[in-house]
């Protein structure tokens, strides 16, 4: 089973856990949502941060020191192949905040839910930009901004907005193809993206929209197609040129 692509098609890709799972890099399901006994929900939010910071930053701490010891699979490299012959008629949202695809050499890509490898300051009122961070031994002590408050993960915790939603929409709206691939179906807004595909296909416009994931997702009955299997084994094959 192959991807046919018109010279004229423009793609755009999801990408959860189940991506970078034959990395190494646990999914939410397989982890049951939980980190020593914590549920994630619980540790990945603003309130967790004001109240628990030690304990937030461990978590982030062992999955920086984690995601250090991983690289990219078949499946990412396939993204980025694709991108290569596509260019800018390529666009890649990961929800991951692992840095697998920018490894496997992906470029037009944003992470909706943040970046594991980046830091910022807590305060919203401090202009420092986020920065590249990959320290993951905080044993003397939490860092802070220059500005005093603390510093915290660059990551989009539960009850915050996801980044680029309005960059990420414009490009749903332009696409022709919208490949999703290894995530739950979950997790608003990301899980409605494809809600856009089926909709614009119902109002008679030529849209295609394709899952590719071990299982069917929650939100399948808005695929067009879905393709069951893993995604280092499938994707190679189904968008070979
Ligand atoms: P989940 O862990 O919910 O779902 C992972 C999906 O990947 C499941 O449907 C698996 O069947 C599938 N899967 C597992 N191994 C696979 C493989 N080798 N190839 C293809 N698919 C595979 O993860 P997400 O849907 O990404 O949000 O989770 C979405 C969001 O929920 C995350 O970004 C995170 C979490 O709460 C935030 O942190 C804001």
């Amino acid at each position: 089973m192959r991807l046919d692509l018109a010279p004229t098609d423009d793609v755009f890709v999801l990408t959860g856990a189940g991506i970078s799972a034959e990395s190494g890099v646990a999914t939410f399901r397989d982890a049951n949502g939980l980190w020593e006994n914590h549920k994630v929900e619980e540790v990945a939010t603003p309130e967790a941060f004001a109240t628990q910071p030690v304990l937030v930053w461990r978590f982030y701490a062992q999955r920086r020191a984690q995601a250090k010891t991983v690289a990219p699979n078949p499946g990412h490299r396939a993204l980025a192949a694709l991108e290569a012959r596509l260019g800018d008629r390529f666009y890649l949202a990961t929800q991951n905040v692992d840095n697998l695809h920018e490894a496997a050499g992906s470029t037009r890509l944003v992470h909706m839910h943040g970046e594991l490898f980046k830091s910022r300051c807590s305060d919203p009122a401090c202009d420092r930009a986020p920065f590249v961070d990959d320290r993951s031994d905080f044993s003397d002590g939490l860092p802070r901004c220059a500005c005093g408050e603390l510093e915290r993960p660059h990551i989009v915790w539960f009850g915050e907005m996801p980044f680029e939603m309005h960059a990420i929409k414009r490009r749903v709206q332009r696409a022709t193809v919208f490949l999703c691939v290894g995530t739950s179906g979950v997790v608003y807004p990301a899980a409605g993206l494809v809600g856009e595909m089926a909709y614009r296909k119902s109002m008679g416009e030529r849209v295609r929209s394709i899952y590719v994931g071990l299982e069917r997702p929650a939100n399948a009955a808005q695929f067009d197609q879905v393709v069951l299997g893993k995604a280092g084994e499938v994707l190679p094959g189904f968008l070979a040129a």
